[in-house]
């Protein structure tokens, strides 16, 4: 063989994986390739892969193309990416010392060039024939994805098996999505369960998309196939900076949806009412990307454009659990928050929001430290950040949800607005207890109060006569409001105390 034969004899193994066999296997599971995954995943022609000849250290492992893994560097809507994409065709995409090898490589110079990274996850995990190498290459990686963190976007698809430890290098990641039916993320798998406790679980029961999606919120987001997997990823991408120095991306901005945000908030204010209708009357048409859907549905939180400029949305949702902040509520924003922050969204609350949840079960799941996140998550952020009352907002919750006390740049009210210490049903029956004790008619006195109390306080005025909200808007007037107070502060600057990290509470 001359050295031209060599090379081209080497590609062509390197292009078959695992061998046909195996390969027809992977399709017959649903599942692409991973070199099929990378090719759907990068714009036409710009794949470079790295590190094709690497084997795995000792030869007892056999032929073992890539080692298991493909990794590279392509362009997605024209901006660079790092990609690695763990192949099941060769030896379960099982992580071995060099496999491993090949992943840190693109996860330094993902870091180094400022360039998001996302990996491709299909893999029986630590290589059993490896050991401890395998273990070692974990943690590298796991280093790697901290190291990474806030600085360039990391994002993991599940798209087969993620067992054992590890789970925990998408969970270090900014996003994870997960292909419904294919992945499955679990920590110890259906067989231990059994074993250890005498549950019973399926695998997909366990750790499919729809239970880390909707029960743990591990998962972010969840496609029926590999196909919408990396089509969603490519959206992701195209609405993402290259990394924490750079702004995202902006797009030609286009005209909300026609909504009568006027009509949204019903005059009873025990009805509840769809918080997404305002977020589809406010923001450019078709835009919001809404995060961890199906998951603490009593907090929307998402991407989305304004006049064509990237912002992240917060929103309370008053139809689920009349809009309360919860454990999960709070997790869920004080991520998004975080990840908004690190890469430069600015931030548009709605605020709905009656307080947090009661309940023992809240307390002892220690409601206390969680929603201590949305406080932390709010007031470290540097962003700029734009609040919108649109109904309730008592106590602790008006605070939290990004009140101008905890670092909002500007915050309106619409006129339905109640901004108070807390609801008049609660307020009246402890500062009016002793008339209501003394009353004939308790039930009629305590009507009358709640109505005096909610003319007096439960309103947007007080707030506003004291300049804790800087105006007072009709619905149909936020979009303007939001677009030139976002202009305004385009060129905030905000800093902090130089310091090591914060600890915020966990
Ligand atoms: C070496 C592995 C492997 C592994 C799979 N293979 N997992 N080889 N190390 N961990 C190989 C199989 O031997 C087989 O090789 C090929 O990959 C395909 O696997 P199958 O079992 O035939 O596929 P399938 O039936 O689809 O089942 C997939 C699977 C199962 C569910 C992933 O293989 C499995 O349970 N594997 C072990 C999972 C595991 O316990 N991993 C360790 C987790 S702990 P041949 O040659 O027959 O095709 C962990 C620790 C990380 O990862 C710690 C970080 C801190």
């Amino acid at each position: 063989m001359n050295h031209r034969e060599e090379l081209t004899h080497r590609r062509k193994a390197a292009i078959g994986l695992g061998g046909p066999e195996r390969v027809e296997r992977q399709h017959r599971m649903g599942k692409l390739t991973a070199r099929e995954r990378v090719l759907a995943l990068v714009d036409s022609g710009t794949w470079e892969e790295l590190g094709a000849h690497v084997a795995p250290r000792s030869s007892d492992l056999g032929d073992a193309p890539g080692d298991g893994v493909v990794t590279g560097v392509g362009l997605v809507h024209g901006r660079t990416v790092y990609v690695y994409a763990q192949d099941f065709t060769v030896l379960g995409g099982s992580l071995g010392e060099m496999h491993a090898a090949k992943i840190q490589r693109v996860q330094d110079l993902a870091l180094k060039s400022g360039a998001p990274i996302v990996g491709l996850n299909d893999s029986g995990g630590a290589r059993i024939q490896e050991g401890v190498d395998a273990l070692n290459g974990y943690g590298e990686i796991f280093k790697r994805n901290t190291h990474a963190s806030g600085v360039v976007p990391q994002i993991t698809c599940i798209m087969g098996p993620s067992a054992g430890g590890a789970v925990y290098s998408p969970a270090l990641t900014d996003i994870v999505v997960m292909v419904r039916g294919t992945a499955q993320m679990f920590i110890t798998g259906p067989q231990v369960i059994e074993a250890v406790t005498g549950e019973r679980v399926s695998a997909e029961e366990l750790g499919g998309a729809d239970s880390q999606l909707r029960r743990s919120g591990v998962a972010h987001f969840a496609t029926d196939d590999d196909a919408g997997a990396l089509e969603l990823i490519r959206e992701l991408l195209g609405r993402l900076p290259s990394n924490n120095l750079e702004d995202p991306p902006v797009r030609t901005p286009a005209d909300p949806e026609a909504v009568d945000l006027a009509g949204l908030v019903p005059d009873d204010p025990n009805k509840p009412y769809d918080i997404r209708m305002a977020i589809r009357g406010i923001f450019d048409h078709g835009s919001f990307l809404e995060f961890q859907q199906g998951y603490a549905d009593n907090l929307v939180v998402g991407l989305a454009y304004l006049d064509g400029h990237p912002v992240g949305v917060v929103a309370n949702q008053p139809r689920v659990l009349a809009g309360t902040l919860d454990i999960n509520a709070s997790d869920k924003l004080g991520r998004f928050v975080r990840f908004a922050d690190a890469f430069n969204f600015p931030l548009v609350t709605l605020v709905d929001t009656p307080g947090y949840l009661p309940g023992t079960g809240q307390e002892y799941g220690g409601i206390i430290r969680h929603g201590a996140k949305v406080l932390y998550a709010y007031a470290e952020a540097t962003v700029p950040k734009v609040t919108v009352i649109c109904r309730k907002a008592y106590g602790g919750a008006y605070l939290a949800m990004c009140s101008r006390s905890l670092g909002a740049d500007l915050a309106a009210a619409w006129p339905t607005a109640e901004i108070a210490v807390m609801g008049p049903e609660g307020a009246a029956n402890i500062i009016y207890r002793r008339e209501l004790q003394a009353a004939d008619d308790p039930v009629a006195v305590k009507q009358k109060k709640v109505a005096e109390y909610r003319e007096r306080f439960a309103n947007p005025y007080v707030a506003a006569g004291r300049g804790y909200v800087d105006a007072v808007i009709f619905p149909e007037e936020t979009r303007d409001f939001l677009v030139r107070s976002l202009q305004s502060l385009a060129g905030k600057r905000d800093g902090r105390p130089p310091k090591k990290h914060g600890n915020m509470p966990v």
